[in-house]
């Protein structure tokens, strides 16, 4: 027995349910003296199942100093003596991972779980949740401007932006001008008026979702610069990869999954150049990309999943491999 293996119910991590794991591992296929890269190692679930697979390595990174945290004392408790070998944590953002793996890479594999974490969203004194009452923070990282900044300092026109570009709410113009009314009487601070301030002018519509849901998004994606980051990811990942290696995506909306699948594709020289014959389609002989889509559509948790964490229904698994008979990886600079 594996003294790493605590899946498929996670019991040493009760506060997060790792999405699409068995999918996630099914693309990674980790395999003994491997290099793996978890850009979002969050409660650490999907680290664990990668070391617990193979008798492979594990850098994990994240922004969050409590994520950080909680993998060092996984490290030293729960995963032994092994753990502290073969796992490494590195904190930072997946945007720098050129730079943080720089001495590590090429990889085996590279998986990125986007967004928060259920101990992010559950504690209310991060401010990510509009279900609790908390400061209006949303920093994954706890510092920079804070969610509070962002609501109190910025233009109604800037809020606007925000609100219907990251958070794709249409009634974007109507809560910021009612933001920026409120604030005028006394600042937002914290998540509970901020959510009472977009309730008030926003209809409950009939599909239970709560009005303040999409604003809360958009906010938590603009203060973290979350499509920014995953844009660099992108960029960097797939150089970073060793011959055979995979880049494995988990999404949770359309901002996230559009990039992950433009990108993919273009590494994938998917996108290189419409045929002349059939205007739309691609023409195969100019696919001369060191990468192939492992995934030429999206996977989706199963509806078992679906049904024990209902996190897992928006997600979409996108992976791209990296041919075994490329040359050596190396990062542009
Ligand atoms: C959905 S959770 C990952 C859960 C993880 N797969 C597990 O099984 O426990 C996302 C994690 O990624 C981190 N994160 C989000 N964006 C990040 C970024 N740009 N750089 C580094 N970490 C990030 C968050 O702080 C959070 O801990």
């Amino acid at each position: 027995m594996n003294a790493l293996a605590p899946m498929p119910h996670d019991t040493e991590n009760p506060g997060h349910a790792p999405v699409m794991l068995a999918e996630v591992l099914a693309e990674l296929a980790p395999r003994s003296q491997g290099r793996y890269l978890d850009g979002t190692f969050g409660g650490g679930g999907y680290a664990r199942a990668i070391l617990a697979t193979a008798d492979c390595q594990l850098w994990g990174i994240d922004r969050d100093p409590d994520a950080i945290t909680r993998g060092h004392e996984q490290s030293d408790t729960l995963l032994a003596r092994e753990g502290r070998r073969r796992l490494h944590l590195l904190p930072g953002t997946f945007g720098e991972m050129a730079t943080l793996a720089e001495d590590i890479a090429p990889f085996d594999g590279i998986v990125l779980d986007l967004g928060v974490s259920s101990f992010q969203l559950d504690q209310a004194e991060r401010g990510f949740s509009f279900k609790q009452h908390g400061p209006l923070d949303m920093r994954m990282a706890r510092s920079g401007p804070s969610a509070a900044d962002l609501v109190n300092k910025a233009s109604e026109e800037e809020l606007a932006d925000i609100i219907y570009h990251y958070g794709e709410d249409r009634l974007a113009r109507r809560i910021a001008r009612a933001i920026v009314q409120a604030r005028g009487e006394e600042a937002i601070l914290t998540t509970g008026r901020l959510a009472s301030v977009i309730r008030r002018v926003v209809p409950q519509d009939r599909s239970g979702i709560d009005p303040a849901t999409r604003s809360f998004q958009g906010l938590r994606i603009a203060v973290n610069d979350e499509l920014g980051q995953i844009e660099r990811a992108l960029a960097d990942a797939p150089r970073l990869l060793a011959p055979g290696g995979v880049f494995v995506v988990v999404s949770f909306h359309s901002l996230e999954d559009r990039l992950v699948k433009r990108a993919m594709a273009h590494e994938a020289g998917r996108t290189a150049r419409p045929s002349r014959h059939t205007p739309g389609a691609i023409d195969p002989s100019v696919n001369r990309s060191e990468f192939a889509l492992a995934t030429p559509k999206p996977l989706r948790a199963t509806q078992a999943e679906t049904q024990a964490n209902p996190r897992a229904r928006s997600a979409k698994l996108r992976a791209l491999s990296r041919l075994s008979s490329s040359a050596s990886p190396g990062i542009a600079r």
